[in-house]
């Protein structure tokens, strides 16, 4: 399952780093070649001789030994994976805002694989916002977090925040390092974000889209080898290095980017919330306010789905469709109006859909005429199932 991998397993300090034993044992008997990190305050919990004597390979804890300095950045380099677990309160915090003082943070700071994270806390703890906010800040870099469980927990008490059981955390990271490569050779365009339209030098019209959903897409696509052009409205979402950025404001410069990347690219994902009116005339000077009421004239944006529809050649083209009514049967029309050969369809009617939350849930909708409902999920695993069936599509 794992056979030649190299994992890289960092243990910071909890009760739940025992389970640390357990895992490496997993993960070498799955064929992995283990690696271990550990922060101090975890030796105190599980012995690096234990480790050390299962993992088959010294186990660093210190960033400095009496006679020697540990390569942290080679450490970080060598793995195909980096898995922290158990991952507490004070290392995710130290991960969220990137603190160095030990050689498990050395080494995640300096890591170039992916890295998948296992937290570990009591309840409250886990309940607590700057927990909630340090994660989500982890997952905006790209971390993957492995979900808690609900049980007993240290204190005696019952709830959420155990540790993912060690055969859970093999599953998942199994799962992750056997990402297929199914795209090596492709080019792909993905629209995100929202556009700004300006009204003067100081006012514009937008939208709340976060940009959130369109990067998971080209992450995805990146992640399984696709060349990934993202063209991105404004948004302060991160995005990774190996994706082809362009940054644009209004919704004529979206158009412009997708039409010149267009002709090159095998797929194209539409997901921007393009603003659909734009004001007739920017003013030069900031608009003064008077006592009478303002109008503003507005005029129709191009639409870009709509024109990549009438250019396709054997593109598979993917558009969105944000409805609150008849979703389904304007979803249908979309497909056919746009030329497209697959609409993603979020109905503001389903809790966790939509704009500025991190949970998707849509329908997909094909140009055969087959329709794919999907349940809740994070924007991440929404992405692998769309990428998953652009592929089957273009099979
Ligand atoms: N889109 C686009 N260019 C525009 C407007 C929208 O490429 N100027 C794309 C979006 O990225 C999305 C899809 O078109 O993929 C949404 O279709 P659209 O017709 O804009 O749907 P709505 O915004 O929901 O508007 P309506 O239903 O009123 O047509």
């Amino acid at each position: 399952m794992l056979q030649g991998k190299k994992i890289l397993i960092g243990i910071s300090g909890s009760i739940a780093a025992y389970k640390s034993i357990l895992l490496t044992r997993l993960l070498i008997k799955a064929g992995a070649e283990v690696r271990i990190v550990m922060t101090p305050a975890a030796a105190d919990f599980v012995s690096p001789l234990t480790l050390s004597t299962i993992s088959k390979n010294p186990v660093i804890t210190d960033l400095f030994t009496e006679v020697s300095w540990s390569n942290h950045v080679m450490l970080g380099r060598w793995a195909d994976l980096m898995l922290i677990a158990p991952l507490t309160c004070n290392t995710l915090a130290k991960m969220s805002s990137g603190v160095c003082d030990n050689m498990l943070m050395a080494t995640y700071l300096s890591a170039t694989c992916p890295v998948v994270v296992a937290p570990a806390m009591d309840e409250d703890m886990w309940h607590h916002p700057t927990v909630t906010s340090n994660l989500k800040r982890l997952e905006q870099f790209g971390n993957l977090v492995i979900p808690v469980e609900e049980g007993e927990l240290a204190s005696g008490l019952f709830g959420k925040g155990r540790m993912a059981e060690p055969e859970e955390i093999v599953l998942y990271i199994s799962k992750q390092i056997g990402k297929s490569r199914d795209l090596e050779g492709k080019r792909a365009l993905v629209t995100a974000g929202p556009t700004y339209e300006p009204i003067d030098p100081v006012r514009f019209i937008g939208n709340h889209s976060s940009g959130k959903m369109g990067i998971a897409i080209a992450e995805e696509l990146a992640a399984r080898g696709a060349a990934v052009t993202l063209v991105l409205g404004p948004s302060g979402q991160p995005v990774s290095e190996n994706i082809l950025l362009k940054k644009i404001t209004t919704a004529s410069e979206m158009f412009d980017e997708c039409v010149s990347a267009f002709p090159a690219v095998d797929i194209a994902v539409m997901s921007a919330a393009v603003a659909d009116y734009t004001p007739a005339v920017v003013a030069e000077d900031k608009i003064k306010k008077t006592n009478g009421e303002f109008t503003l004239q507005l005029v129709k944006t191009k639409d870009i789905l709509k024109q990549l529809g009438e250019l396709k050649n054997s593109q598979i083209l993917v558009g969105f469709a944000l409805e609150t009514n008849n979703e389904e049967q304007y979803a249908k029309e979309k497909l056919v109006r746009k030329n497209a050969d697959m609409i993603v369809l979020n109905s503001l009617n389903d809790d966790g859909a939509g704009f500025g939350v991190d949970t998707n849930k849509i329908t997909i909708f094909r140009k055969d005429g087959s329709v794919e409902p999907f349940g809740r999920k994070s924007k991440q695993q929404v992405a692998t199932d769309i990428v998953d069936s652009i592929v089957k599509m273009m099979a």
